[in-house]
């Protein structure tokens, strides 16, 4: 009886502690499971699946056609009774998910094809949507039960899953899984390959698991994992078989002593590896690769996962971690980065995959080390939705955006489009002030146009040694892609020119359109070359262009973009045949512009100053949405000690803040100035600076400044725009325009508050000018009788106006230009 009794309570601890230990486990605040086609409750694990018809009222497609396949499918890694039925969808219905929490959420899906009466769900052809993301394209049968897992970042308050079937055929899913995951699984951004880069706005990506392994070759089901995940054994996908070993010791695994947790990876998967073999050869130098296939042309996350269960004693040891040829990280020591054995680890990568359509992942051990060996534990590669929110290749290159529309892209100055006269006028005036100066040289070497970089000239590399002597940046690609991309730099590809050389449209083998800039040695010079890719491969952002690559190979200096569909917002406003972009794109243009400025000098713990700000480098995609461009002359801001960056005066005419003219001290109120004059370019349809016009209007700054102080700033907007903008709306731009123009920088806003200030400039614009196209294309008086000394002194106007600049002159910039230079 006592016996009894006891065993009793037993039972009865036994199951509290097993309550406690499930209560440990992760419970999703949202949590919708659901065994599609079924018309029964199952149970999998610690988890239910509910029948077809619990969630019904969520589909907007009441239509039910239940399948049933008729032998259960092989699956190892799920539970097979979720195959055996499906819901087939006939025409485009949405799931509408309510959401609790807001943060990432998981979707997976389940497809398994067979043949149910006259539906043989092998021949399905339809899409899968979640949110305005694209999951799948084009749904490609497989022969095996399949699971795919998509996760993104839910904001709102629902989640909308839509099937999609393409005419005349149907769409099925097996079985939905849709919950909220941990904050902690996956970072708002992660570090590229390379040193400093980051990708900052991964949160705004969705992302496909394409692998999840557990090494020391044992797969993980998802009953024993947090999170339900699956991990496959990667013994398969292993390069060769003989320099590794694998490894289990699970009890060796102890989380409480560091900051991971069992939810990124549970102790199953810490607890095995692989490792290299040391045990014939204990100086054995090898690397342990494994080889993954990828669709070419997206970006991939890639998570590994560590932990250092070698059998006691150990020596001490330090590895390299490869993907491709590029190291993510030498000498790693997984004793210092977690301060005791046994302590998991892991670290996340983001890398390009171009071209080649596999994915190779090493781990091998530092040179010179005493006791070489190497380890990992698991490795997840996630697939990251590229810049038109897809994850299918089918979505990496649109063929029907036409061919016809006039392309322009990427990074440029402009070139083609200059104020003839004005260039002439110009030369002539730099020749003339510089002709006291003895370096004949750099004289010759020099150029310039309004709105034109200023580069530095005479910039010259020696060598055919690569400018990037380790592959710190990643992206690098051979010349003879470039060549082939190009179709060997046909002059019939050539979109446009400026002072660095030329830019091509190119397409590369996994058709990705693209912008190819390619320096030549005589203009811009290594150090620009440099800085750009610098700056491009460390920041991501939606309003920045995005760097593709580069070549540095045989003395080139190339440099290749995303294609952006409808060019410069410079040709937009003036001078070219497009039709007038409303009041309304004007705005969100310039909206876009500013929140990649603010990115760029807030986005990094130290700020980045464009210094090229200008409507020519704001460039705009298919559906005109502004992206930044042209980082050559970017820098680093002041140090937190300082106020600003003494550097010798670069940048473009008519945009270039008189304090950092006069001073030669660069802050990011520069770029606010600049802005500030893209502002009234914007407003106005018309050039910086203008020498066909009236002397007192040459100047665009001058004299909208001039208007604007008046209060008769309605006198020189755009007559395109005539009639669609609201007066309020008018009033907040001219106001802000004005104050990013003052004539000291801490007078201006920062970029921050700009943005603010148009953001309710568009809402005092309401829904108004959303149609209005008004085809009446601006009058340019061009007065012929400007005579060319009339020109000249319109010229001098200009520059002397450009702020006070009170005595110095602009020989003494430019003397201080080839000084610089010549140092
Ligand atoms: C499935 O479970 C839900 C609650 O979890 C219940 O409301 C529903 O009736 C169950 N369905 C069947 C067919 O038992
Ligand atoms: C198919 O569906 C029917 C009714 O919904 C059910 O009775 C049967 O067990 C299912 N399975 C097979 C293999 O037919
Ligand atoms: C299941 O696996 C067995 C042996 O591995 C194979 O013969 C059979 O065709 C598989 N069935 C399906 C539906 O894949
Ligand atoms: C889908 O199926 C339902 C019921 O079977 C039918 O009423 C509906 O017309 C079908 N829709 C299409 C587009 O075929
Ligand atoms: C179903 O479609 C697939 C692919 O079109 C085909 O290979 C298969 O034979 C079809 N099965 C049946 C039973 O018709
Ligand atoms: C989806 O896109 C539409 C317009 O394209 C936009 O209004 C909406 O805010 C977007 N939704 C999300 C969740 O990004
Ligand atoms: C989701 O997006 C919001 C901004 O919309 C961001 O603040 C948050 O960090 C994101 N969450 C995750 C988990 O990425
Ligand atoms: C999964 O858990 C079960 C017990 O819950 C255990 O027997 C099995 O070994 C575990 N599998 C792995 C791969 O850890
Ligand atoms: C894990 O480490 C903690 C702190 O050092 C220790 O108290 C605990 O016993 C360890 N757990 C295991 C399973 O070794
Ligand atoms: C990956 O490995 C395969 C097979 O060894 C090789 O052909 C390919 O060039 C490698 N790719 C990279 C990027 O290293
Ligand atoms: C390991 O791979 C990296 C990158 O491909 C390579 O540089 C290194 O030489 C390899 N080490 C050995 C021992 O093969
Ligand atoms: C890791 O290494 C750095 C520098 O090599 C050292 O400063 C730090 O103390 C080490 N940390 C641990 C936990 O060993």
């Amino acid at each position: 009886m006592a016996n009894s009794g006891s065993s009793g309570l037993l039972i009865w601890v036994s199951s509290i502690l097993c309550l406690m230990c499930l209560s440990l486990g992760y419970n999703p605040v949202d949590n919708y499971l659901i065994d599609c086609g079924s018309s029964t409750n199952k149970s999998v694990g610690d988890r239910v699946f509910v029948d077809d018809q619990f969630y019904s009222n969520l589909l907007s497609n009441p239509h039910i056609i239940f399948a049933n396949a008729s032998s259960s499918p092989n699956s190892s890694a799920y539970n097979p009774s979720l195959f055996q039925t499906a819901r087939i969808f006939n025409e485009t219905s949405h799931y509408t998910f309510a959401v609790k929490k807001s943060g990432r959420h998981w979707i997976r899906i389940y497809f398994y094809p067979f043949v149910f009466r006259n539906y043989n769900l092998s021949n399905a052809k339809f899409s899968v949507y979640a949110q305005n993301f694209t999951l799948i394209k084009e749904y490609q049968s497989k022969v095996n039960p399949e699971v795919r897992e998509f996760s993104f970042n839910v904001t709102s308050d629902r989640l909308v899953l839509t099937f999609s079937p393409f005419s005349n055929s149907f769409a099925f899913v097996n079985a939905l899984e849709v919950f909220s995951l941990p904050d902690e699984l996956i970072p708002p951004g992660a570090t590229t390959i390379g040193p400093q880069g980051s990708y900052q706005n991964l949160w705004e990506h969705a992302l496909e698991t394409v692998e999840r392994l557990n090494m020391g070759n044992k797969a993980v089901s998802p009953l024993n994992d947090t999170l339900w995940r699956f991990w496959d054994a990667d013994g398969k996908y292993l390069k060769q078989s003989n320099v590794e070993k694998f490894l289990s010791d699970i009890k060796a695994v102890n989380f409480s002593k560091g900051v991971v947790t069992e939810n990124i990876a549970p102790s199953s998967v810490y607890g095995t590896a692989t490792i290299l073999n040391t045990e014939s050869d204990p100086m054995t130098n090898a690397n342990v690769t494994w080889l993954f296939n990828v669709d070419p042309g997206f970006d991939y996350l890639v998570r590994f996962h560590f932990c250092d269960i070698l059998p006691r004693p150990s020596a001490r040891f330090y590895f390299n971690v490869y993907i491709g040829s590029s190291a993510v990280v030498q000498y790693l020591d997984l004793l210092n980065r977690t301060s005791d054995v046994g302590v998991p680890y892991f670290m996340d990568v983001i890398t390009r995959v171009t071209g080649s359509r596999m994915l190779n992942v090493s781990v091998g051990p530092s040179n010179n080390v005493q006791y070489p060996n190497a380890l990992l534990n698991g490795l997840e590669v996630m697939k990251i939705s590229n810049s038109k929110e897809s994850l299918d290749v089918l979505d990496s290159f649109s063929p029907e955006s036409s061919k016809t529309k006039v392309i322009l892209i990427v990074g440029l100055a402009v070139g083609l489009f200059i104020i003839f006269v004005l260039a002439l006028v110009l030369f002539l005036l730099c020749r003339r002030r510089l002709a006291d100066l003895s370096h004949r040289k750099a004289e010759d070497d020099f150029a310039m146009n309004e709105g034109d970089t200023i580069y530095t000239a005479g910039s010259k590399f020696s060598n055919g040694t690569p400018i990037f002597s380790t592959s710190k940046f990643g992206y690098r690609f051979p010349f003879v892609a470039i060549q082939e991309a190009t179709d060997n730099f046909s002059e019939s590809l050539v979109l446009g020119v400026g002072g660095f050389g030329k830019v091509y449209k190119g397409v590369l083998r996994d058709e990705t359109r693209v912008a190819v800039k390619r320096g030549t040695s005589q203009s811009q010079g290594i150090s620009e070359f440099q800085t750009e890719i610098e700056m491009l491969s460390q920041f991501r952002h939606r309003h920045l262009v995005s760097l593709i690559g580069f070549c540095d190979e045989r003395n080139e200096m190339i440099i290749i973009y995303e294609f952006m569909e409808n060019g410069t917002l410079k040709d937009h406003l003036y001078g070219s045949k497009y039709p007038s972009l409303s009041w309304r794109q004007r705005l969100e243009i310039c909206i876009g512009a500013a929140k990649g400025l603010h990115y760029l000098h807030t986005g990094s713990a130290k700020a980045i100053i464009h210094r090229d700000v200008k409507s020519a480098n704001i460039l705009l995609d298919e559906n005109f949405m502004a992206k930044v461009a042209d980082f050559g002359l970017s820098k680093t801001g002041p140090e937190i000690d300082q106020s600003h960056v003494s550097t010798a005066v670069k940048g473009s005419f008519g945009y270039l803040d008189p304090e950092y003219l006069i001073r030669q001290q660069l802050t990011e109120k520069s770029d606010v100035y600049s802005f500030g004059v893209v502002m009234f370019e914007v407003l106005c349809g018309r050039p910086a600076i203008d020498p066909s016009l009236p002397r007192e209007k040459v100047n665009l700054v001058e004299w909208a400044l001039k208007c604007q102080r008046r209060g008769q700033l309605e006198e020189i907007v755009d007559p395109r725009l005539e009639g669609q903008i609201k007066t309020d709306s008018l009033k907040k731009f001219g106001d802000i325009a004005e104050k990013c123009l003052a004539e000291y920088g801490v007078d201006r806003p920062s970029m921050g508050d700009v943005l603010w200030n148009l953001e309710s400039a568009l809402q005092l614009q309401g829904n108004e000018g959303r149609s209005s196209h008004n085809g009446k294309m601006t009058e340019k008086v061009n007065d012929r009788a400007n005579s060319f000394e009339a020109s000249v002194s319109n010229a001098q106007v200009s520059m002397g106006s450009m702020g006070e600049l009170s005595g110095v002159s602009m020989s003494k910039v430019f003397a201080q230009m080839v000084r610089e230079e010549m140092r």
